[in-house]
């Protein structure tokens, strides 16, 4: 794994980036937008900074990871690439035709992986030329800092290319958790029907976004609220990954609450747009109902 694509420059791709930089890897990360990469780029060099700050890594680290990155907008950029994790947009129709795309350049032996949240790896490998060396890694946010990466195999996937996912991500120091292809997955599965029924007792008006954050903060030792959570996800993350499971499970319980889909539909999509269930313009973060 010389060369690692990253595809998709917002909060996960450059946070994958960084760690495969720092991992001692080539990465050529590329955004539909190029100024989304640029900026990609200023926030990694931002992190790095933070972490020989702290004394987890040295100068030298930081400086050699940043030279590994290279930018661009163009997927033929990734013709030399031994793997490519795609972490753009939650939408299936963009991932496929990226799939499509990275196919028509990539090398024959080159594996491709996912970091969907949600979406089945069967399918999205199905799109491709490979659905044997096809995996999905789904890392978690902020990735320089959360330990775990689920694994997950599509009904096609090779036991070689398990293998070398494995062992690329343990390379990493991240700890794998093996998940079944299924919607959602483990963490995700469990986790954002939590954050829906919590934007449900707001939209029910059981209590405020203050509320809601501060009860399982405190009562129940959650680390960060709920909601404050969501708009680290972001909203249209969050919306895609309840469709995903409201459809692939066909089950009521998974149906996204109109408050969600409202927030989405009015682009207060969280943090990375200054907007979410907190205004995010002041000093202090600011809850919006
Ligand atoms: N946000 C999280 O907490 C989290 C955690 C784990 C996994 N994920 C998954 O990671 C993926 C990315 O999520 P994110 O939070 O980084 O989203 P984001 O909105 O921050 O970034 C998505 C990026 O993809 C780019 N993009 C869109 N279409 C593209 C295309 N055709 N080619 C190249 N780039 C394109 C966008 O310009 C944007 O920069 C999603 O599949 C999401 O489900 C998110």
């Amino acid at each position: 794994m010389r060369i690692v694509g990253v595809v998709g420059a917002g909060q996960m791709g450059n946070g994958i980036a960084h760690v495969v930089a720092l991992g001692g890897h080539e990465v050529v990360l590329s955004d539909i937008a190029k100024e989304r990469a640029e900026q990609a780029l200023g926030i990694i060099r931002h992190n790095l900074e933070r972490q020989v700050n702290r004394e987890l890594i040295t100068q030298d680290e930081m400086d050699k990871a940043i030279a590994r990155i290279s930018i661009t907008d163009n997927l033929a950029h990734m013709k030399d690439a031994d793997l490519v994790i795609e972490a753009a947009s939650e939408k299936e129709n963009i991932k496929v035709a990226i799939f499509k795309e990275l196919c028509e350049t990539l090398k024959p032996e080159a594996l491709l992986a996912t970091n969907t949240s949600s979406i089945s790896i069967t399918r999205l490998a199905s799109s491709t030329d490979r659905p044997e060396k096809f995996i999905g890694m789904h890392f978690m946010n902020p990735v320089p800092i959360m330990k775990l990466v689920e694994v997950i195999r599509g009904i096609a996937t090779s036991e070689e290319t398990y293998k070398i996912a494995r062992e690329f991500v343990s390379d990493l120091g991240k700890d794998v958790a093996i998940a079944e292809d299924f919607p959602a997955f483990i963490v995700n599965r469990i986790l954002l029907p939590m954050i829906n029924e919590a934007i449900y007792t707001l939209y029910e008006g059981v209590g405020s976004v203050e509320a809601i954050d501060k009860a399982m903060r405190l009562g129940a030792n959650h680390p960060m609220g709920p909601l404050q959570l969501a708009d680290f996800i972001g909203l249209d993350t969050c919306l895609s990954i309840m469709q995903v499971l409201y459809e692939g499970l066909a089950d009521t319980k998974y149906r996204p609450c109109p408050l969600l889909v409202k927030y989405v539909e009015a682009g207060w999509i969280g943090r990375k747009v200054g907007r979410g269930f907190y205004d995010y313009s002041t000093e202090e973060p600011t809850p919006t109902r």
